[in-house]
């Protein structure tokens, strides 16, 4: 009888359910969050200037927008750019393209970018928001024709399997943010602690929590083994696995945390670099 029911129920149409709690509002932070996230990116990645913060001073240090990080190359004359020796391939290349902004950014958003949009988690949460396929459990998902060929992931999303390459770039990407972080702690070589550090500190942090649960990870360091105790090795894989899988359980919370953490690290840059906020700090 119950079946029945919950099929008679799937063919009446999309959002249709017999749940009485909200169901729509995680979808809906879902669209608001990420759409949010991809703005601003775009927006970001678009600007081209005001990513560098050293209050004028020269040496060792400063802050470094995590949008533009690492700089590939840097473009000299812009306003708020950091300076040439943070450049890891020199000035700006002439063969880029006259239409596109000279942004260091648009060289290195697709790798992070395509490693969050092929995670596990995220595929679960946009999948549901932004195709309703279905947009929560026991809800009903948007139409599609029965002969459409659909494939799911043996099809056009065989894309999602970048993920699992994607993933040791994301490790670098890591690495990169900690320096960069390392970097913050100094101005005109001098040591020092500002709302900045403190804020660039915190996204590799969390880019690292999120990291070392994905689930490629927990597998490369925790899986594919037939016994734990036959050796040392066999031994460690064992409690990596188990710290892996710990992060794992929290996979989501950090994926969040980590989106809007680098986001409000990069704005904050941005805007003390262009002078509308002033940065807290112990350099005086
Ligand atoms: S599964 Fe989410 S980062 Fe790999």
């Amino acid at each position: 009888m119950s079946s029945n029911t919950s099929i008679d129920f799937h063919s009446k149409g999309f959002a249709t359910t017999l749940r009485k709690d909200k169901w729509w509002l995680y979808p809906g932070i879902v669209v608001f969050g990420l759409t949010g996230f991809l703005v601003y990116g775009f927006w970001s990645a678009w600007q081209a200037d005001f990513y560098w913060y050293s209050a004028g001073q020269e040496g060792f240090g400063g802050y470094l927008a995590p949008f533009y990080s690492p700089l590939l190359f840097i473009k000299e004359g812009v306003a708020g750019a950091a300076p040439m020796e943070h450049s890891l391939f020199g000035p700006w290349p002439e063969w880029w393209p006259q239409w596109l902004p000279p942004s260091p950014s648009l060289l290195i958003l697709a790798i992070p970018g395509i490693f969050r949009f092929t995670c596990y988690y995220y595929r679960k949460a946009y999948y549901r928001a932004f195709t309703g396929t279905p947009p929560a459990c026991a809800v009903g998902a948007l139409p599609r024709k029965r002969k459409s060929g659909y494939k799911g992931e043996t099809g056009l999303m065989l894309f999602q399997n970048a993920h699992r390459i994607t993933m040791y770039f994301a490790m670098i990407y890591i690495v990169v943010f900690f320096y960069d972080a390392y970097l913050s702690f100094f101005r005109g070589g001098e040591f020092g602690v500002g709302v900045g550090s403190i804020l660039l500190l915190g996204n590799p942090i969390l880019l690292a929590l999120y990291t070392l649960g994905c689930h490629s990870i927990r597998h490369l360091v925790g899986g594919s083994r037939d016994c734990y105790s036959c050796s040392m090795i066999g031994n460690a894989s064992h409690e990596t696995g188990k710290a892996s899988g710990w992060l794992n359980r929290r996979h989501e919370l950090f994926a969040w945390l980590s989106l809007i953490w680098i986001m409000i690290a990069d704005f904050y840059v941005r805007m003390v670099s262009m002078g509308y906020i002033t940065d807290l700090n112990t350099w005086g």
